[in-house]
This record gives C-alpha cells, structure tokens and sequence, in this order.
C-alpha cells in the first residue's frame, strides 16, 4: 500500500494494487472502527453500499474472528437501495444477505433496511427517514444530523459518472437539507431507475468516511473527487475531516 496524503478535498488517499487488497484494508478498518465505536459507545453504527465493488469487503468482513458481542451491537444502514420486490437479487439487502450476513456471527447485527414492500419509493424513504430519525433519538421529521455525528463509518462507492449512494447528478436529492431520505429517479440508462438514498447531511453525519474505488472507469471521477473541483456529486458527502479513499492501480492510472 502507498499513501498518498491529504488531497485539496481534504480526502485521505490510500493506494492499493487491486480489488482485493482494497477490500481486505477496507475490512482491517471496518474491524478497528467497529472496536473502537463498541468499546467507547457501546454500538457501532454503519452506514453501507452496493455496487460490485464492497462485495468482497463484506464477505472478508463476516469471515473474520470477530466475536459475537461486536457483531450484537452493531447497527447496519443502506446508505441507498434500490426500488424493488424484497429479495430481488438486485437490491443491495439481497448483497448483504449473500456476503456479510450469510451465516456466522456477523449475522447477528442489526439490519435497518428500507421497506421495499411498502407502495412506493417515496413512502419507502419517508419512513426510513422516520425510522433513522426515531433510531437516532429525534422527533419524525426532526435533523438528528444536528446533534453530531450518527454513524462511526459511512462506507460509500463512486460511480465512473461520480455518483455516490443514489445522488447522482442534477438531482434535487443533492439539494436536501431537510429530509434524511428521499426517492431518486436515476439518469436515464442506470438500471434499476427508481431508488431511496440518504441525503447529503446524513452522509455527512459520519465519524469516518469511506470511499471505495476500484477498476480504470473510476479514473475520471476518482481525479475530480481528489481534487475536489468539477461536478462530482460524491462531493456532497464529504464534511470536513474523517474522509478517505482507498483507490485501486486501476482506477489511479486509469
Ligand atoms: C449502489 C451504490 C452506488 C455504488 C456505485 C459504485 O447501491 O449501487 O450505493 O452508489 O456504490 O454505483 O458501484 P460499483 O462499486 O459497482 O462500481
């Protein structure tokens, strides 16, 4: 691994041969912020993505001598999810059910998951936003962003047209400082279209951030995230410290 340093965006930069370093120091972390959190709060809360790229962090993560009491108090939150039938193979629960919660005692956590089951996107957002808001010791409709952060790790992924969680760009979701999730209609030619993402000020509510970014496609994206000028709606989760990426050779050469 090299490290590179702080970037203009105030990003740490880690640097990995491939996918599977990237996401074996990604699980490192994961367990030492998971430690840290339980031993000094009592509960470790996280933030997760989808995407193909944390798959095998997931996986590592679950398979790792952890013992059941960090698992029991660890709090699992999408930081988006796709609109669409409950175990659809698609949905990033259906990736967490494969990988982290597949058996074993990681199993054991405690899986906040949007209701997919409920009769739109919408709905299914609203009442995640009331859900994390009641979870997170504040009134419906309330910004328990305010008092501090909510999640010790937010784990993120960027899309090559620099997405993050559902916030693509030009979408009023980067606009909100209200709601703590809304529906989002992806850009057209992203499949599925309809989706449920956190909003900016929540993904900001994380102790540490984490980028993962593998594969030459990122390269793009990946500069202008670093760099932190140009469109990137990744951008918009970032606050002021606690935030890394850890890129592959892939994606640093393109
Ligand atoms: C999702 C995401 C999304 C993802 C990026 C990168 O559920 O799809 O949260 O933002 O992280 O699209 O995806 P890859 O890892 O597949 O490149």
């Amino acid at each position: 691994m090299r490290v590179a340093g702080k970037m203009k965006s105030s990003l740490e930069l880690s640097i990995f041969e491939g996918h599977q370093q990237l996401c074996a120091a990604a699980a490192d972390l994961f367990a030492a912020e998971m430690e840290k959190a339980v031993r000094g709060r009592g509960r470790f809360c996280v933030a997760l993505s989808g995407g193909r790229t944390p798959g095998l962090l997931y996986s590592d993560i679950a398979g790792r001598r952890i013992a059941s009491a960090f698992w029991k108090a660890t709090h699992i939150f999408f930081a988006d999810e796709r609109y669409l039938p409950p175990g659809n193979v698609e949905t990033n629960m259906a990736l967490l059910e494969r990988t982290l919660l597949s058996g074993g005692k990681a199993s054991q956590c405690n899986v906040h998951a949007f209701d997919t089951a409920l009769p739109s996107p919408q709905a299914a957002a609203t009442e995640y936003g009331a859900r994390l808001s009641i979870l997170f010791g504040d009134s419906i409709g309330g910004r328990p962003w305010e008092k501090g952060p909510l999640f010790d790790l937010v784990l993120l992924g960027l899309g090559a047209d620099g997405h993050t969680a559902s916030l693509f760009r030009s979408s009023p979701a980067l606009l909100e400082t209200r709601r703590a999730a809304v529906a989002v209609d992806a850009p057209e030619g992203v499949s599925p279209a309809l989706r449920m993402t956190l909003t900016p000020p929540l993904l900001r509510a994380g102790r540490r951030t984490l980028f993962l970014v593998s594969g030459p496609e990122k390269h793009e994206a990946l500069t202008v995230l670093l760099s932190g000028k140009g469109e990137c709606p990744a951008l918009s989760a970032i606050s002021g410290s606690g935030a890394a990426v850890y890129a592959d050779g892939g994606a640093i050469n393109g």
